[in-house]
């Protein structure tokens, strides 16, 4: 799969399955995250990405287990998104989405997002769903115009979006 976006800013934008060979570029990636990054996606708790995490990651069947990467044209890692099929119900997923610091408000997420829905509806999937800190504008905005069912509780917030 390989399929080549336009952002608002004019940037070419390809997206494609990640494979084996991006885990240094994950690893380098995660270590540059923010602070504030990291709490936003990992809802504040803390975590380590470890060789052997980094291996899972990248290592996936994409079928049940599904990560997409956007890069620039010459391979440069901009982000990931991912969603992990429920075991029990294989129509839902978990999902998240991740955008390298220094490229995030671009309209990267957005392009994930969409590519995401996409891949999930082609496998059968047709829910994805995962929490967010109530706090994350960007994500809100983003579930927001996928038409996502959120419901809040406990300064979090759980999101389903139909694909
Ligand atoms: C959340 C995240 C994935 C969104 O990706 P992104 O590339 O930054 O988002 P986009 O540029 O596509 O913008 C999506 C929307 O959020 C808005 N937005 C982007 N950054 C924002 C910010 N810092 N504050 C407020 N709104 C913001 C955009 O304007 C856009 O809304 P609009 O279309 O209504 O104008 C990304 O910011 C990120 O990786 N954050 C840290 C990790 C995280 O929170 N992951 C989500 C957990 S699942």
């Amino acid at each position: 799969m390989r399929e080549l976006h336009r952002l608002r800013d004019g940037a070419r934008v390809v997206v494609r399955h990640i494979r084996p060979s991006d885990a240094a570029q994950l690893v380098d990636g995660f270590r540059r995250l923010s602070p504030e990054s990291r709490r936003l996606r990992f809802l504040g708790g803390r975590v380590r990405l470890t060789p052997e995490l980094a291996e899972y990651l990248t290592n996936v069947d994409q079928l049940d287990h599904v990560a997409l990467v956007a890069t620039t044209e010459d391979d440069r890692g901009l982000g990931v998104a991912r969603f992990i099929r429920d075991r029990v119900d294989r129509t839902v997923a978990e999902a998240a989405i991740t955008v390298a610091e220094g490229e995030q408000g671009r309209g990267v997420g957005t392009v994930l997002l969409l590519a995401m829905r996409r891949a999930a509806r082609e496998r059968g999937v047709r829910t994805l769903r995962g929490e967010i800190l109530w706090e994350n504008t960007a994500m809100r905005r983003l579930l927001a115009r996928a038409r996502a069912r959120v419901r809040s509780s406990d300064g979090r917030l759980s999101f389903e979006v139909d694909v």
